[in-house]
């Protein structure tokens, strides 16, 4: 969601607060601005609604000198996309300015306190009573850090805010309050910054600081302190990242999207390295942050997650039953972290968040966390918080994954779920007699079983010039591939806006079945396996009522040819593992449908990348 990226230092903060944003763009916003104090310690603002092009454009006439700033890309919650909403926000008196991402959900009652006391309000937006309640600080003789402090501590819901002011020119603080996203700080030659993601901090820096929530950073041109928003002093010291700044670029490919479809490979060897041995077979993963006797004690997996990496986890399910011998569910997080959820003190929980930074998912950790259930995330993002409230993470490895619509990291997470299941089967000694060695030996095929899908790209381009007319899809799968059918239809609506329905094929002729003609094309993902025969009857249940079929089938498999409208090959891959195979051209099928409807497909419209707020 909004992006944020702050700088103190010695070069221009314009062109390096802009890059900052654009390297944020993937997280979904409405509107952007900046914020910088100029020569004569007063502080200028620029903003506009729409893209990052509008505010360049609108700044071109007389780009703004300075070298402390901060920016913003803001996705509305309060009020309309437009300029006045767009932040960066003032406060009365223009000495004192802020940008905030999350939800401030006592704004309305702060708001009337504030008016009361005679401020006043240019926007409809919650975030503004957070400048003016700094601004009340300041004049009352704080210092701006214990001036953000003290706002901090007023907000109700979780916020992440960076400001600035005239009275302390060289200094920034920011803090962050529940989940509403990270902060991240980084440690550059050139000076300090402060954002909301790593892309905007890593072509400067990989020695970073990330900000736990509850607590604010005072930066300068030396470096930063850290402290909780109430005061008590909190010891950082900046680590290395290790990643690629060149991962955030598109490379040789039109859009990230495509790119990180067919880097996926790649990606999962990386989510495997180090991890598999097989002489003797055995499967390694550090930081699980489980003893074996604790393993031994769980007599339930729960696995949950958002969107795609709900879609992991319910691969995720299967993969828990099978390897561990254990009973797994999987649930959509904002829907398991309000009901009444039955866990026991040997219940096992597994999140799946990309983004570590999820609202409802980091919710739904929470509440666990509350009831003493031990817990593991699957998770990408080093330093977010899943992986603080959980007592293990397996890092999954894919690097920057910029594209708001998940490909990557859904094929890194269902393989860093196999792993987890497993290592889990291996400690509770359920993978005896060759088992271990077997599925690890089907682990390890994988990236070239991803490579082999991906060579049907050029026919799926060549159907989706076939196929981009339509207004509804229907993707059918059965068993492991019932996650693939759901994730077909979600990556189609997000980038391409054409309705689609994901289904358990069993399902279909409960109700589905009603909506089948010509009009609505229906992929059926139809592997060689134990469900094959069931899957071939769902098919010719389609094919009796006129349906369009686009069948996934296994390399070799002639049964369909002649039955189906159109097929698409995917190499024999073991079943448990279908899913990150199988995805594969549904990726490629949905990305080059929305290229031909000419949709902005790395920015769908209304999607964010880390969805912030619940
Ligand atoms: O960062 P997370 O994995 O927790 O994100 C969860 C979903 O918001 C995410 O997968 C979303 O559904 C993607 N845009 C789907 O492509």
């Amino acid at each position: 969601m909004c992006g944020i990226v702050g700088y103190v230092g010695n070069q221009p903060a314009a062109p390096l607060l802009l890059t900052g944003l654009a390297s944020l763009e993937y997280r979904g916003y409405d509107s952007a601005g900046i914020a910088l104090l100029d020569a004569e310690d007063r502080i200028v603002v620029w903003k506009a609604a729409g893209k990052l092009n509008s505010l360049v454009e609108s700044m071109k006439a007389a780009l703004p000198q300075g070298t402390v700033g901060i920016g913003h890309t803001r996705w509305a919650t309060h009020g309309i996309p437009n300029d006045v909403n767009a932040h960066p926000h003032l406060d009365c008196s223009q000495k004192v300015v802020i940008v905030h991402n999350g939800i401030v959900e006592n704004y309305q009652e702060l708001k009337d306190e504030l008016l009361g006391q005679g401020h006043r309000f240019n926007s409809e937006t919650d975030s503004e009573v957070i400048v003016h309640l700094i601004e009340s600080s300041l004049k009352s003789g704080a210092e701006l850090t214990d001036a953000v402090g003290s706002a901090a501590v007023r907000l109700r819901g979780a916020s992440a805010v960076v400001a600035m002011a005239v009275q302390e020119p060289n200094v920034i603080a920011a803090f962050r309050m529940g989940n509403a996203g990270g902060i991240t700080i980084g440690y550059a030659d050139e000076g300090m910054l402060v954002a909301s993601d790593l892309p905007a901090v890593l072509p400067h820096t990989n020695r970073v600081v990330f900000l736990a929530p509850g607590e604010l950073v005072r930066i300068d041109h030396n470096g930063a302190s850290y402290r909780s928003v109430d005061g008590t002093p909190v010891h950082q010291e900046p680590h290395a990242i290790a990643i690629d700044p060149g991962a955030a670029t598109k490379g040789e490919y039109e859009h990230f999207m495509l790119k990180e479809i067919m880097e996926q490979p790649e990606a999962v060897t990386r989510t495997i390295g180090g991890r598999v041995l097989f002489d003797p077979a055995d499967v390694m993963l550090e930081g699980i942050g489980l003893t074996t006797e604790e393993l031994a004690q769980v007599d339930r997996v729960v696995l949950i997650g958002m969107g795609t990496s709900w879609q992991a986890a319910q691969a995720g399910r299967y993969m828990m039953e099978s390897l561990t011998g254990l009973p797994a569910e999987a649930d959509n997080a904002s829907e398991f972290r309000y009901r009444d959820a039955l866990l026991g003190p040997r219940t096992l929980l597994v999140s799946v968040a990309q983004s570590g930074e999820t609202a409802d998912t980091l919710g739904a950790m929470e509440e666990a966390a509350r009831r003493g259930v031990k817990q593991v995330t699957i998770c990408n993002a080093e330093g977010s918080q899943a992986t603080r409230i959980a007592d293990g993470t397996v890092f999954i490895r894919v690097g920057p994954e910029i594209s708001v619509a998940s490909t990557k990291a859904l094929t890194g997470s269902i393989v860093g779920l196999y792993l987890l299941a497993a290592y889990i089967g291996r400690e509770r000694g359920v993978l005896e007699g060759g088992r271990l060695a077997s599925a690890l030996d089907d682990l390890v095929k994988i990236p070239r079983l991803m490579g082999e899908a991906l060579e049907q790209r050029e026919w799926i381009e060549e159907l989706a010039g076939l196929y981009y007319k339509y207004d509804h899809f229907l993707f059918l799968g059965r068993g492991m591939t019932t996650s693939t059918a759901m994730e077909g239809a979600l990556k189609l609506k997000e980038v391409s806006y054409i309705h689609a329905e994901g289904y358990a094929a069993g399902e279909m002729k409960h109700g589905p079945i009603a909506l089948i003609d010509k009009s609505m094309p229906d992929v059926a993902i139809a592997p060689r396996n134990y469900l094959h025969g069931k899957m071939m009857n769902n098919i010719e249940e389609v094919r009796a009522r006129g349906g369009t079929i686009i069948a996934v089938v296994t390399h070799g498999d002639e049964t369909l040819r002649g039955k189906v409208d159109h097929i698409i090959e995917i190499p024999e891959t073991p079943p448990l593992l279908t899913p990150a195979v199988a995805v594969v051209p549904l990726q490629l099928l949905a990305y080059y449908i929305a290229l031909r409807r000419g949709c902005d497909v790395d920015h769908p419209r209304n999607l964010a990348k880390t969805v912030t707020v619940e």
